[in-house]
């Protein structure tokens, strides 16, 4: 690729050591389809006829299947050949494949040094104009583009399809409770559709983060060159068309060098897995025998090869382990931009591997995680025990008192009293008799009692946002629109 310069040859461990073949090789799709824009933009600039532009196009066409079949065929699966070529998912075909190409071809040092090479071995030496007026460095910032933007759409669609697998769970819990916690104590019941719908409320901002970056990044470095922008009077906005981008990028320095579309997107992945990761951590909690909220699928758990009774929540426990990736990832970006001179630098190559690990694990996770949400077994009984036990309905007999004139810094403290004489006497508030509740105060009456029911705990919370009943309602018709028949 460089060699004119050189008299000497490159050390053969480092040559292979800074080669990154052997994880960019997953852009090859991308690395074609860039090229390809990249060819027509040089053909209307007078580069190529059209009949070479024809040629180099269907040679480029070629380039992933030969490559496949070559890769294939090293490990002599020809199964891999078959199932790379109807592009079947989960057959470990693209892998193999893939690994083949790297084996074969230790010499190659990127994929973009790859696709000309193979170009070559099919068109002969028209592949060499290709390279005209083009660099690496504005080709894998492309490539990146292209492989984060269709990252970013598989885990909106991803987190879409978990959403509405929370919103059906919480359609069929109906009126059931549980009761909400603050410092991981008993606070107030809520119904299990609200507590559900705070993750619905996470997923659409996360959705939400990644349309904005999406937004953001989609526009084409082609035509940048390797640093100050091509030596041709290309058209760029060709290749931004034939590529699906808004338009070219606005300044060839920036757009070599520029990753935050890598940082926005593993950043937003972050956050997503922190939100998953708590969902985890509260279904592994639910799933305790102390909590017993919770039947974990048995389809989704595994036993214990050392104790027979045990059933573990190894999805959600990975689930929360796997966010960790996703953290890290973001984290390696930004370490690895700060403090980077403009514009390109080879530390950059170091981007894309965090970067495919942390679109491979989002994928791994949401590939399980509707399924699994869906499949969840509650019981009921257990939760609304839990949640109509150990004076959850305090705030609401505080709210009964402070509607009948008592200041609510002083029902606080009646009801606080109340609570104390419950304890003592082992019962709920409920259970207290309206003579002892006025020797408390003489604001109570009758009307006590129908105040702090369990409906009566949902339903004063009568705001938007809040677990009242017809609040709920409304709150889950409308996220089911806004997921279902806005995606
Ligand atoms: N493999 C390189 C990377 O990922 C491609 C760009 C190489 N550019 C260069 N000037 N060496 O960053």
């Amino acid at each position: 690729m460089w060699s004119g310069r050189f008299r000497e040859p490159l050390n053969p461990i480092f040559e292979n050591w800074q080669a990154s073949f052997r994880s960019d090789v997953r852009l090859l799709a991308l690395e074609v389809a860039a090229s390809k824009a990249h060819a027509k933009m040089i053909a209307a600039a007078g580069v190529l006829t059209e009949d070479e532009l024809a040629q180099m196009l269907g040679g480029l066409d070629r380039v992933p299947g030969a490559a496949a079949e070559a890769g294939a065929k090293f490990f002599n699966i020809e199964v891999f050949v078959e199932a790379y070529k109807k592009h079947k998912p989960g057959t470990g075909a693209v892998f193999g494949a893939q690994q083949g190409m790297v084996a074969l071809n230790p010499h190659i040092e990127d994929i973009h040094h790859f696709v000309e090479v193979t170009l070559t071995e099919l068109i002969g030496p028209l592949a060499l104009k290709l390279h005209t007026g083009r660099s690496r460095n504005e080709q894998i910032a492309t490539d990146m583009r292209l492989f984060v933007r269709d990252a970013m759409d598989a885990t909106i669609k991803g987190l879409r399809d978990w959403a509405l697998a929370l919103i059906s769970l919480a359609e069929e819990s109906g009126g059931a409770v549980i009761p909400s916690y603050t410092h991981l104590q008993r606070a107030e019941p809520v119904l299990v559709a609200h507590w559900l719908l705070a993750y619905v409320s996470m997923i659409e901002r996360d959705i939400s983060r990644l349309t904005d970056a999406r937004a953001r990044m989609n526009y084409c470095p082609l035509g940048s060159g390797a640093v100050a922008g091509a030596t041709l009077a290309l058209d760029r906005s060709i290749a931004a068309k034939a590529l699906g981008f808004d338009a070219p990028t606005p300044n060839s320095m920036d757009a070599t060098s520029d990753r935050d579309f890598l940082l926005d997107f593993t950043q937003a992945l972050s956050t997503l897995g922190l939100h998953i990761s708590r969902f985890a951590e509260e279904i592994t909690l639910d799933a305790t025998a102390e909590f017993g909220f919770v039947d974990l699928p048995e389809a989704f758990s595994t036993g214990s090869s050392a104790m027979p009774q045990k059933k573990n929540p190894d999805l959600t426990e990975l689930i929360r382990g796997k966010s960790a990736r996703l953290l890290g990832a973001s984290v390696t970006l930004a370490t690895l931009i700060k403090g980077l001179p403009l514009a390109y630098n080879k530390d950059l190559q170091e981007g894309q591997e965090p970067v495919f690990d942390a679109a491979d694990t989002i994928a791994g996770i949401l590939s399980v995680l509707p399924a699994f949400t869906r499949s969840i077994k509650f019981n009921f009984d257990r939760m609304r025990t839990a949640a109509t036990t150990g004076y959850l309905n305090a705030m609401a007999a505080a709210t009964y008192l402070s509607n009948k004139g008592v200041p609510f810094r002083k029902a606080h403290e009646i009801v606080g009293n109340a609570v104390r004489l419950g304890l003592e006497t082992g019962r709920e508030l409920n259970d207290l008799t309206l003579e002892e509740l006025r020797t408390l105060s003489d604001a109570f009456a009758e009307d006590f009692f129908a105040a702090i029911t369990l409906e009566a705990t949902l339903d004063c919370h009568d705001v938007v946002g809040g677990t009242n009943r017809a609040r709920v309602g409304e709150a889950l018709a409308a996220a089911k629109h806004r997921l279902r028949d806005n995606s």
